[in-house]
């Protein structure tokens, strides 16, 4: 067989073994099914447990689980593996939002793109689920190795008044004033429903943490919110840290020159600002095959009305030399898949 056809084969199984995966990860979370195969049980008890429910479909769903690694199989009696288990330990994680964005969202996105490419149609919009409920959910998949970062630096850098902008369900802020009870912090977050649940998450931590609901491009406008008549940032003074999490992508690159230049208004002398983003066109990690769904990542986001897709680690080193800030550093997180920049407030 030509070489050309066999390897095409290999990446057209590959990639049926990977949707199969996704389709058969979102079912199970949707259906709650992989709590149920915590114990061993056969398709009869889950039909029991369901009657309702097509049982050639379970079935299927079961033997694919099985295929996937994601159940062991004791004489047709199913159970969760490791890996399975993960699953619903970790749904609330970001991951169940994460995986309704990818097959609600990504897949009919995608189906769109012969459209999007020749112009044919306008740009998707995100919608009102995404906005509301995926996006900032799915976000918080990156926690378990962004906040040990955050953590170790906090703990460094011994920061005491953080500004996060674009907080999204304010975990990270939430996490800061638990870890150090010395930390003030303010979040802003433009969605009202994503705001009122950042503002229930923040609640453990008393009066230390503020969210409040406001667009970021307004902080251009400073005169005009510390005027306004609820006063809501009349006194917030200035920050030692300024964390911009997976949220540049939503600004234009001047958008972003403006916002940074208002950040460094926010900031104390030699104030730092935090620049957590997944970057297009960094060398490829290989670890897990990181660099697909980060590019994948910056295409869907390109499919947007007012998206560009991500920037390239040297757009934000770029962007933060052309704004006048210093000691720039990048690291990278764990698997590749976001990099974080820091930057300090030049002394003006
Ligand atoms: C991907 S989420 C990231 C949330 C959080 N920073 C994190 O890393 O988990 C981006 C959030 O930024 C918010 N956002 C986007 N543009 C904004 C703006 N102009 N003003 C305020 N919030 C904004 C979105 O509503 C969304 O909740």
């Amino acid at each position: 067989m030509d070489a050309g056809m066999l390897a095409l084969l290999g990446k057209t199984t590959a990639l049926m073994e990977y949707l199969g995966f996704l389709w058969v990860v979102q079912t199970g979370l949707e259906l709650d099914i992989w709590a149920e195969l915590a114990s061993e049980e056969s398709l009869e008890d889950l039909m029991a447990l369901h009657p309702d429910w097509d049982k050639v479909l379970l079935d299927h769903w079961l033997e694919q689980a099985y295929c996937q690694g994601l159940l062991t199989n004791n004489n047709e009696r199913f159970r969760v593996t490791k890996l399975g288990r993960a699953i619903n330990k970790y749904k609330n994680s970001g991951l169940d939002a994460l995986y309704k964005e990818l097959v609600g969202h990504w897949s009919t996105g995608f189906a769109k793109l012969p459209l999007l490419m020749t112009n044919q149609e306008e740009k998707l919009a995100f919608g009102s689920a995404m906005e509301e409920e995926l996006i900032a959910k799915a976000s918080l998949a990156s926690e378990a190795f962004v906040w040990p970062f955050l953590r170790a630096k906090c703990q460094r850098e011994k920061w005491q008044r953080v500004l996060d902008l674009g907080c999204g369900e304010g975990l990270y802020l939430n996490k800061l004033a638990c870890e150090f009870p010395e930390l003030y912090g303010v979040g802003l977050e433009m969605n009202p429903v994503v705001a009122s649940r950042a503002q229930e998450c923040v609640k453990e931590s008393g009066e230390r943490i503020q969210i409040l609901c406001e667009d970021i491009l307004a902080l251009g406008n400073l005169q005009s919110i510390r005027q306004k008549d609820d006063g809501q940032l009349n006194d917030l003074g200035t920050f030692d840290l300024c964390l911009i999490n997976n949220s540049i992508y939503y600004f234009t690159p001047e958008q972003r020159i403006q916002l940074l230049e208002s950040i460094k208004g926010l900031l104390s002398p030699g104030g730092q600002l935090g620049i957590l983003t997944a970057v297009r066109k960094g060398e490829p990690i290989r670890i897990f095959r990181t660099h697909i769904p980060q590019n994948l990542m910056s295409f869907f986001l390109a499919c947007h009305q007012g998206f560009q897709g991500l920037p390239t680690e040297q757009e934000v080193i770029t962007l933060l030399h052309q704004t006048g800030y210093t000691d720039v550093s990048v690291s990278v997180m764990p698997l590749g898949t976001s990099h974080y920049f820091f930057a300090k407030c030049p002394n003006e």
